[in-house]
């Protein structure tokens, strides 16, 4: 059977609200498209943990920057739908910007802390488009649980705090990130890396593994921590790094120069135009 497409924001919320007055759980996995193995994977965990899943497609306008790849951000919804369909998930949503946003939207959710630093800090104003969409399909779709990857680890550790702070009863769920076999984290954005690039993208893994072998090893400093991957980054003429930090997991908050709590690194760094994120969280694996 042909996967169900909903485009109305009132056609989902129907569709979801009959779901509810069944009793069934609703898994919901929001998405900008251009499905990967690391979607399918949230797919997956959403199906064993509910009765309906239902992902969105939305390539949302508001988390991109006036400099950024909102015009050339991969659309492929053929494929994606085919995808969905294999996966057995129950609805698709697409909605488009005119009924997300139409003329005179004036209301948007804006985390005054831990949005500001990092990614944030790089894209201003990324973070309230990601949470007021996020808040947006969370009203309409009211699910029990949420998927989102820990490849955005930032994304993944606001939306709790966003479902925390303003009692959103939806639990959230964080997955691992998938990677290729060489170690490069599946994104999207991979698909616009030249084959040069693609083969140099690894190399932000293999920095972070270097660096959790040392963590592992005892090694807490994080100075210490920091300059294996910087080094090691460095093998690589291509990369043009915007950050690579230590934090705890949880906050994100600056950690002390010797880490006593777990800990995460989180990078980004240019390949070209195109801007790859990845992070390790230490001592796991
Ligand atoms: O991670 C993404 O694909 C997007 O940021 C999200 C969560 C679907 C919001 O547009």
């Amino acid at each position: 059977m042909p996967i169900t497409t909903i485009i109305a924001p009132e056609e989902v919320r129907k569709t979801c609200s009959q779901w509810r007055s069944e009793r069934q759980k609703i898994a919901f996995v929001p998405t900008m498209g251009a499905l990967h193995d690391g979607h399918l994977a949230l797919v997956k965990r959403a199906k064993e943990l509910c009765d309906r899943v239902i992902v969105s497609i939305f390539v949302n306008p508001l988390q991109f920057g006036p400099k950024e790849d909102f015009a050339s951000y991969p659309r492929m919804l053929q494929g994606d739908s085919a995808k969905l369909e294999a996966a057995k998930v129950d609805a698709l949503f697409i909605p488009n910007a005119a009924d997300m946003y139409p003329a005179g939207y004036q209301t948007y959710i804006f985390n005054e802390g831990m949005s500001e630093i990092l990614c944030g800090h790089y894209r201003p104003g990324h973070f309230q488009g990601v949470l007021t969409v996020v808040a947006k399909l969370f009203h309409l779709v009211q699910p029990h649980v949420a998927l989102f990857g820990k490849k955005d680890y930032q994304q993944y550790q606001l939306i709790k705090k966003m479902v925390l702070d303003l009692f959103f009863d939806i639990s959230i769920e964080g997955i691992a990130t998938l990677r290729e076999k060489d170690g490069l984290a599946m994104s999207s954005r991979n698909l616009r890396l030249n084959s040069a690039e693609r083969s140099e993208a690894i190399q932000i893994y293999r920095a972070m593994q270097l660096v959790n072998v040392a963590y592992k090893k005892g090694e807490k400093l994080k100075a210490k921590l920091l300059e294996i991957f910087t080094r090691e980054l460095a093998k690589s003429a291509g990369f043009r790094l915007e950050y690579a930090e230590i934090r705890y997991r949880d906050d994100l908050i600056q950690s002390p120069d010797q880490l006593e709590k777990p800990a995460v690194i989180l990078v980004a760094a240019y390949l070209g135009s195109v801007r790859l994120i990845d992070n390790l969280e230490l001592g796991e694996l």
